[in-house]
C-alpha cells in the first residue's frame, strides 16, 4: 500500500516530521523508498541536475512524464509527486491536460504547482476534479527570472502576501505546501497556521517536514550546492574513483578476467573457424 495524503495529514497532526526527497529514475526511487522516504518528488530540478540546464525552464511535460513513470515503477509504498513544468498550467485547460497526462501516463499520486494567488482558481478546479495538488511558495524556481535566486519574503508586506497565498492554496484544496528559501521564523509561523503539512527547503527547522534534492544530499552535483543543502555522502567522488579503476583495468588488461568471460568447447570453435 502506498502512503496517502491522509497519512501525511496524520503525520502533521501527530507531530511526526515528514521527509521528502527528489528522485528522477527507477534506481534512485527504489533506494529512496528502501531508506524510508515516504514522499518522492520528481522535481523539475531534473532540468538542472540531470539534463545540465541552467534553470528548470527548458523541462517539458514529456520529460517529466518519462522520469515520473520510472520513479513510480521504482516504488510501491512511497507517495509520488511530480512537478508540472513551466507554463504547462498557465490556463485551466492546459493544467487539466498536464495533470491528466501526468496521472494517467506516469501514474503519480499528485502534482506540484508553483505560485500563489494567480493559480488559486486552477488549483481549486484541479482538486475539485480529484487531482491532489501540492503547492509551492517562496522561491519558485520557474519564476526565477522575476524573483531572483534569493531568500523570499523578508519584508513584512511580502511575508503577509506569502501567508495569504498559503491560506488561499489551502482553501483551494492543496494537501501540502512546499516553502522554499523563506526565513525560518516566517516558515514556522505559516506551518503553525495551516492545517496541511508544510514542507520546507531552506526554510528552517520549524516546518512540518523537509525536502532535499537527491544530487545535493549525495554529493552528485558538480555545481555548487545551495547553502541549505546538507551532503550526507560523497557518492560523486566514489563513482569517479570506481570509474578510474575501471579505465585503468581495461587499459592494463586486468579486466575482464576468465571469470567474466564465457567459455566455448574447443571442437565447436575449431568447427566454426575451420574453413576460415
Ligand atoms: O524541483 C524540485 O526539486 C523542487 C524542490 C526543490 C522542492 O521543487
Amino acid at each position: 500500500m502506498r502512503t496517502t495524503l491522509f497519512d501525511l495529514q496524520a503525520m502533521k497532526q501527530a507531530g511526526r516530521r515528514i521527509v521528502m526527497l527528489t528522485a528522477y529514475d527507477f534506481p534512485s526511487a527504489r533506494l529512496a523508498e528502501r531508506a524510508g522516504v515516504p514522499i518522492v518528488l520528481v522535481g523539475d530540478s531534473l532540468g538542472m541536475v540531470v539534463y545540465g540546464h541552467d534553470t528548470t525552464l527548458p523541462v517539458t511535460l514529456d520529460d517529466m512524464i518519462r522520469h515520473a513513470a520510472a520513479v513510480v515503477r521504482g516504488t510501491s509504498h512511497a507517495f509520488v509527486v511530480a512537478d508540472l513544468p513551466f507554463l504547462t498550467y498557465a490556463t485551466e485547460a492546459d493544467a487539466m491536460t498536464a495533470a491528466r497526462r501526468m496521472m494517467q501516463q506516469a501514474g503519480v499520486q499528485a502534482v506540484k504547482l508553483e505560485g500563489g494567488a494567480p493559480i488559486v482558481p486552477i488549483v481549486r478546479r484541479l482538486t475539485e476534479l480529484g487531482v491532489p495538488v501540492m503547492g509551492h511558495l517562496g522561491l519558485t524556481p520557474q519564476a526565477q527570472h522575476t524573483l531572483g535566486l534569493r531568500v523570499q519574503a523578508r519584508q513584512a508586506a511580502e511575508a503577509r502576501r506569502l501567508l495569504a497565498d498559503a491560506r488561499a492554496l489551502e482553501d483551494a484544496g492543496t494537501f501540502a505546501l512546499v516553502l522554499e528559501l523563506v526565513p525560518a521564523p516566517l516558515a514556522e509561523a505559516v506551518s503553525r497556521r495551516l492545517r496541511i503539512p508544510v514542507i520546507g527547503i531552506g526554510a528552517g527547522a520549524g516546518c512540518d517536514g523537509q525536502v532535499q534534492v537527491w544530487h545535493d544530499v549525495l554529493g552528485l552535483y558538480d555545481g555548487k550546492s545551495p547553502r541549505h543543502a546538507r551532503r550526507y555522502a560523497d557518492i560523486g567522488t566514489a563513482i569517479e574513483t570506481a570509474l578510474r579503476q575501471y579505465v585503468d583495468e581495461v587499459q592494463s588488461g586486468a579486466f575482464p578476467t576468465p571469470a567474466h568471460s564465457a567459455r566455448m568447447d574447443k571442437d565447436e570453435l575449431d568447427r566454426a573457424l575451420g574453413e576460415d
